[in-house]
This record gives structure tokens, C-alpha cells and sequence, in this order.
């Protein structure tokens, strides 16, 4: 393992605590008020294959997504870490108590298909350094975390290349997706989303 990664694995320690605590100090959500706010969102996430326009690519899979990430990529959106013209305009939209409520119910659909899911364990030489987060089987190991495991392939790649060309800001991934070749990225989206895991989840 390199000195870089082992920096990378550091840092990502310390998000895991930082992230604990900013998720205990959060507002509490209402998942039932915030089925009413979801409803709009499931619009678009809640159809399977729906497809984003220019460029083309699915539209995220965010049943069985872990909540404090649901957060933290609203919050992306809004303060302009994250580039997307309609999530930006819906996540403006929202205070923090509907992203709050929003998320615990997104958050809640799903779950016991995370839970149970991607066991299978199946190692991966280009996703082995991508496990100490995302976990083996896909499914990440904190609430800060995004889970990787039946997302659609697409948006994978569209995901993975948005840090390499530094168009989504973080930290952590920016390094991590510099690493990687046009090849490794389809490799390891194909891998990622043939792991079962998250699902499209309709409006009720
Ligand atoms: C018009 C379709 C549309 C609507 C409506 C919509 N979204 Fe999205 N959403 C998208 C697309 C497309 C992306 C991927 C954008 C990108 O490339 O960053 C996305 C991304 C996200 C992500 C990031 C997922 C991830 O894995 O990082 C979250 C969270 C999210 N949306 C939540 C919501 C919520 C909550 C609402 C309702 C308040 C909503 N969306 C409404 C199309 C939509
Ligand atoms: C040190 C922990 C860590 C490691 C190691 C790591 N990631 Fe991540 N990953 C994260 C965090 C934190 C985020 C959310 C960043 C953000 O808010 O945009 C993320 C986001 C992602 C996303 C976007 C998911 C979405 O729903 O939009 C993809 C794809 C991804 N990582 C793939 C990888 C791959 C592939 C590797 C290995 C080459 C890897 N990650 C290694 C922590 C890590």
C-alpha cells in the first residue's frame, strides 16, 4: 500500500468520526412529512432507468442510500460543490428540516435489501482500494459514505468522472479518482453496479 493511500485511508478515518458526529448534532427528521416533500423527487428517481439529458446517463438510485450522505450531497448541490441545474434548483428549494425530513424517509425506503445485500465478498483488483470506504460488497462502511452496490453503471462512471475532471469537489474522491485510467473507471462501474445494493424506489 502507498504513503498516498494510506494518507487518503487517514483522512477518511477522520471523516468517519467528524461524520458521526456532525450526523448525532443534525436535526432530527420527520420521515412522514418528509414522504410529502419526496413525492416531487420520486418523480425523477423514482422510475427505473429514468435518464438524465445531455449528457445522457440514469438518474441515481437512492433506496437504500445511507443518510447522512443523502445530506451531505443536498447540501452539495446547494452550496455549489456538486454542478447540476435541476438539483441545484431543488436543493435550493429546501430548508435544512426538509432536507432533514426528506432524507430519513429516502433513507428508510430500501433498507432491508442494503442489509441483506452483496455478501458474495468477490474481490477485485481495480475496487480494492475503493473497499476501506465503499466496503467489498459495495455497501459503505458510514452513514457519510455513499453506497456503491447496484447503482446504475452509468452514473458510475459519470460520478467517477465529474472528480477526475474536477467538476464535483471533494477531497477524498478527487485524489482517489485521479488514479484512475478511462478503462479502470468502466471496470470498476461495471463491478460496483452488478452488486446488489441500492434500488428505485417509486412514490407510494
Ligand atoms: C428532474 C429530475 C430530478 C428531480 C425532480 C430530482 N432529482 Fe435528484 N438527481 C437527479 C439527477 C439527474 C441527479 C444526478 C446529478 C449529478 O450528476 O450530480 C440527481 C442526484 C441526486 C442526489 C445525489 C445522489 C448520489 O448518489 O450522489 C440526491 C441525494 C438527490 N438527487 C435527491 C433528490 C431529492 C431529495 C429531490 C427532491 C427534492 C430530487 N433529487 C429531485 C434528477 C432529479
Ligand atoms: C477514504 C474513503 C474513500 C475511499 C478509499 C474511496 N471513496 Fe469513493 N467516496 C467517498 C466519499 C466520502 C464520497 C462522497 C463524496 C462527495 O460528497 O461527493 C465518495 C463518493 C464516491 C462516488 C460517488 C457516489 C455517488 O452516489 O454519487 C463514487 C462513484 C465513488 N466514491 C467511487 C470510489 C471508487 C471507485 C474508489 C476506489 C478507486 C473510491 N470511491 C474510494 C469515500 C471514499
Amino acid at each position: 500500500m502507498t504513503d498516498k493511500l494510506n494518507a487518503h485511508l487517514r483522512l477518511g478515518l477522520l471523516l468517519l468520526v467528524t461524520g458521526l458526529i456532525a450526523h448525532s448534532a443534525a436535526a432530527d427528521g420527520n420521515a412522514e412529512r418528509g414522504k410529502s416533500i419526496a413525492y416531487t423527487c420520486l418523480g425523477c428517481h423514482g422510475i427505473e432507468g429514468y435518464r438524465n439529458a445531455y449528457p445522457s446517463y440514469r438518474v441515481p438510485k437512492l433506496g437504500g442510500q445511507k443518510a447522512a450522505y443523502l445530506t451531505i450531497a443536498l447540501q452539495g448541490y446547494r452550496n455549489g460543490t456538486r454542478q447540476h441545474p435541476t438539483m441545484s434548483a431543488q436543493a435550493a428549494s429546501l430548508s435544512d428540516q426538509d432536507i432533514a425530513d426528506t432524507t430519513s424517509y429516502l433513507a428508510s425506503l430500501g433498507a432491508d435489501t442494503v442489509a441483506a445485500g452483496g455478501t458474495s465478498g468477490a474481490s477485485f483488483a481495480a475496487a480494492a482500494a475503493c473497499a476501506a470506504c465503499h466496503g467489498q460488497n459495495g455497501i459503505s462502511l458510514s452513514p457519510s459514505w455513499p453506497s456503491l452496490a447496484g447503482q446504475y453503471e452509468d452514473y458510475l462512471v459519470h460520478a467517477l468522472n465529474q472528480y477526475r475532471d474536477g467538476t464535483r469537489k471533494d477531497p477524498v474522491m478527487a485524489p482517489m479518482a485521479a488514479t484512475l485510467t478511462d478503462d479502470s473507471v468502466r471496470q470498476i462501474a461495471k463491478y460496483f453496479a452488478g452488486l446488489e445494493g441500492l434500488e428505485t424506489t417509486a412514490a407510494e
